[in-house]
């Protein structure tokens, strides 16, 4: 298929363009390299540097009309969705620029896609639209409701697909991911993220000796050690799924919404005992306070991911996370 994959240099989304280019597709990449890396654009994949949020650039990728940039001027079977703003803190000081980065440009991205009868998205949602968790794990029938503005973004977006689903002939896989993490395991991915503010990065930036020590937020919680407790999700994984939804919009022609997860969760400690395992390095860190809006534990079910694309995480044990990550700061 012809695709067109949007925050293509990103963290994420350079993983899903390696794994769809790895199965055959074509690959165009739009990327204005705001958070992307250059390094981590896989060579194979056309590249498009431009805005996401200029919607005459968007016009002319979508139109199809010969010389739209992505090599061949053929129009796009599908589009992927991965430039987006993803820090729930952030969002709740600075609520403008997820207004404008994750909510309008993305409908406005939703309309070209129509107006261009481009009719398959596959978007990344989030385990922030559920908010406090009901019951564990969470399944995709748990309230949505989230608790910060960055999850109420990805639900508006969410909530727009299924109206244009229903007005326009829209087909979309909504994706919503749990604590995505680790690195390729075939380590062709080595471009670091800028300013990590998730745990894996932080850890490793501290075995790596980027950064003097750590702070773990809260160890009066009640789980086993008093951490909390979250899924993390191998970033390979993360990728298969979403080739796999790609495939399964063409081929059933219905929408998904489906967490992406393992179902097991591991502790902050747990964490950094893993990397201090691996790296052979001691992760210095002190318990601080807790942070604001952290549920002591966050798992999830993904077995309807399994029931409709049969995909289920293989690369997500706490060793392989780890390894691959620390392949690539050590
Ligand atoms: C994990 C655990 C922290 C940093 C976020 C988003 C969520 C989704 C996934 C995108 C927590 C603890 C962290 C540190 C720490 N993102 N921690 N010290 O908040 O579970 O989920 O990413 O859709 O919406 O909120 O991830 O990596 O920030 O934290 O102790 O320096 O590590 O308290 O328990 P989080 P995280």
């Amino acid at each position: 298929m012809n695709v067109l994959v949007i925050g293509g240099a990103g963290y994420i989304g350079s993983h899903v363009v390696y794994e769809l280019n790895d199965a055959g597709h074509r690959v165009t990449i739009l990327d204005n390299f705001s958070t992307g890396l250059r390094e981590n654009a896989d060579a194979r994949a056309t590249l498009v540097e431009g805005d996401m949020q200029e919607i005459p650039l968007l016009d002319r990728l979508l139109s199809g009309n010969g010389d739209n940039g992505s090599g061949s001027g053929d129009k796009f079977d599908s589009v992927f969705h991965f430039a987006a703003l993803k820090a729930p803190g952030e969002s709740m000081e600075k609520p403008g620029i997820y207004t404008r980065h994750n909510l309008i440009a993305t409908m406005e991205l939703i309309d070209a896609m129509v107006r261009h009868d481009v009719r398959n998205l596959v978007f990344s949602s989030s385990a922030a639209t559920y908010g406090n968790p009901e019951y564990l794990p969470i399944d995709e029938d748990h309230p949505q409701k989230p608790i910060n503005y960055y999850g109420y973004t990805k639900l508006v977006i969410e909530q727009t697909l299924a109206w244009y689903s229903r007005l326009k002939n829209l087909r979309y896989a909504a994706l919503r991911y749990f604590n995505a993490a680790g690195y390729d395991v075939k380590g062709r991915i080595t471009g670091k993220e800028q300013n990590p503010a998730n745990l894996l990065p932080i850890v490793m930036e501290v075995a790596g000796g980027k950064r003097d020590k750590m702070q773990v937020f809260g160890n009066d919680y009640p789980t086993r050690d008093g951490t909390c407790i979250r899924d993390y999700i191998h970033v390979n994984d993360l990728a298969t799924a979403h080739v796999r939804a790609m495939t399964y919009l063409r081929d059933q022609d219905r929408d998904l919404n489906l967490n992406l997860a393992t179902g097991t969760g591991y502790t902050v400690l747990e964490v950094i005992r893993e990397a201090e395992k691996i790296s052979g390095k001691p992760v210095s860190h002190e318990i601080t306070g807790r942070r604001h809006g952290d549920p002591a534990e966050l798992v999830a079910a993904s077995n309807r991911a399994f029931d409709h694309i049969g995909w289920k995480a293989v690369h997500s044990d706490l060793t392989q996370l780890v390894e691959s990550m620390w392949n690539v700061y050590k």
